[in-house]
């Protein structure tokens, strides 16, 4: 069937292309979207033909082509050509190898602007898909750890130092919290990306009676484009997918920081399995964070997509120019690093094991109670700040003498303040932790109820994208 570099019409009407070159070829990285590219030039066929623009015979034998294209490239037989520059041309060029010359027929009332456009925006729909499922099962994994550690206490940390005793669990739904804003960030640049674009055209519209509507039905799109200058350039949804990746990965990042601080000799907080870490060439007692590490090094290149994407869009005459061709770069990149490190950092919370007592023991040793000490005061009549001054005088005391609040005596506090009565002496970590209950505290029975919350928030998200 294929009569592969035979010279047709498609060939004589792109010559003037540098068939050798490279330097306009975007192949290598744009062969990823083929799936979309096929998928969308069979629904321009079939609009073409319902909209009797071509016959339906034509209809079916390009559709056939299209499909063993479709079965060539799964079979890894397709040979990708890069003279051919990108995804769009070689399809369309193999498509004359299969059914003769009437392959030049798809490209009626179509540009490769709009049929660009549209695929990469089928592409980011599905990725934002694939993203937010990914998501969600990271939420589930803090949900996890959070549960099996709803009694491990900790330090809370503001400035890095010791700040107030809090729950593991609390924690670790902060992390829950973020990663719930960046879900529903991927879900508003799904509607973004969720507008058809075929039917712009080069630039100004197709002088064919296309029926665009249909068009966007057939290839699920809940929108199309009002203007077709702006369709055929805009790359918004691009800028807006790389953005929420970006504070993704901002959030992995910070994650990742943590947990090479609390695996560190020092904090000896975690220990991150043999899975996630790995030896030093050099140093044999050494387990090194690498994989929290690269999570950390990889967020710098997606802010480097970022910026690489505004700047190949800020200084863009309309309408299609091809600085565009180098949006797929970043847009790719971006998308399978963010799903990588998403992975890992999933992998790395389920092989953590937690030192609960090394945690307990920070929060111990420490002026950790320090506030509550002064509230206590406060809740005696005290303005909050003539108590904030004796408890921290206090503190500066206790600390020269190298003496822990737990070791104080009734009569220690009486000599700071007459207000002190007996029960200061149950104050506690646990206690401390209890008291603070207001609605998003670290109290366990708000916890608690975070907790479920949580579940019941995953549960409707995963069941809407599983239905879709
Ligand atoms: N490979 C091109 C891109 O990704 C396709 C569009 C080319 N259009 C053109 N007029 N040269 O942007």
């Amino acid at each position: 069937m294929s009569k592969t570099n035979k010279k047709n019409n498609f060939t004589n009407s792109i010559s003037g292309n540098n068939l050798e070159g490279d330097f306009t070829s975007s192949i290598d990285i744009d062969k990823q979207m083929y799936e979309e590219d096929i998928r969308g030039s069979i629904a321009h066929t079939k609009m073409l033909a319902k909209q009797k623009i071509i016959t339906q015979n034509d209809k079916e034998k390009i559709i056939s082509g299209l499909l063993a294209i479709k079965k060539e490239i799964l079979n890894n037989t397709f040979e990708w050509k890069s003279g051919l520059e990108d995804i769009h041309m070689n399809v369309e060029s193999r498509l004359y190898d299969h059914i003769g010359e009437i392959a030049g027929k798809l490209h009626t009332a179509r540009s490769r602007n709009d049929q660009v456009a549209t695929d990469v925006r089928m592409w980011t729909k599905k990725t934002c898909i694939q993203i937010i499922s990914k998501i969600a099962e990271l939420q589930s994994s803090f949900v996890k750890i959070a549960e099996k550690n709803i009694d491990t206490i900790l330090p809370g940390y503001t400035h890095m130092q010791k700040g107030q005793p809090i729950l593991l669990a609390h924690h670790f739904l902060a992390y829950y919290e973020m990663l719930k804003r960046d879900l529903n960030r991927f879900k508003q640049v799904h509607s973004s990306a969720d507008v058809m674009i075929l039917g712009s055209g080069a630039l100004s519209g197709v002088n064919y009676p296309v029926d665009r509507e249909w068009l966007a039905k057939e290839l699920e799109f809940s929108n199309i484009s009002n203007n077709s200058m702006d369709g055929v350039s805009d790359r918004d949804f691009i800028v807006e997918f790389i953005n929420a990746c970006s504070l993704v990965m901002t959030h992995l990042s910070r994650f990742s920081e943590e947990i090479i601080i609390w695996a560190s000799e020092e904090f000896q907080f975690i220990k991150i399995s043999d899975k996630f870490s790995t030896g030093s060439s050099m140093m044999p007692q050494k387990r090194n964070p690498d994989y929290a590490e690269l999570i950390r090094g990889k967020t710098g290149s997606v802010f480097g997509s970022l910026v690489g994407m505004f700047t190949i869009l800020k200084g863009l005459p309309l309408t299609y120019n091809r600085d565009l061709q180098e949006d797929k770069k970043h847009l790719f990149e971006t998308a399978s690093t963010t799903l990588e490190c998403i992975n890992i950092a999933d992998g790395i919370i389920n092989n953590t094991i937690i030192n609960k007592d090394i945690m307990l023991s920070s929060a111990k040793n420490s002026f950790i109670l320090a506030t509550d000490i002064a509230d206590y005061l406060v809740k005696k009549g005290i303005p909050f700040r003539e108590s904030y001054v004796i408890i921290s005088n206090l503190t500066k005391e206790l600390v020269k003498k190298n003496i822990m609040i737990s070791e104080l005596t009734i009569n220690d506090y009486k000599k700071c303040s007459e207000y002190f009565e007996e029960d200061i002496l149950n104050l506690s970590l646990e206690t401390a932790i209890q008291s603070r209950n207001s609605v998003g505290g670290t109290a366990k029975s708000i916890v608690e109820k975070a907790l479920s919350k949580a579940k019941k928030e995953i549960k409707i998200a995963t069941d809407h994208y599983e239905k879709n």
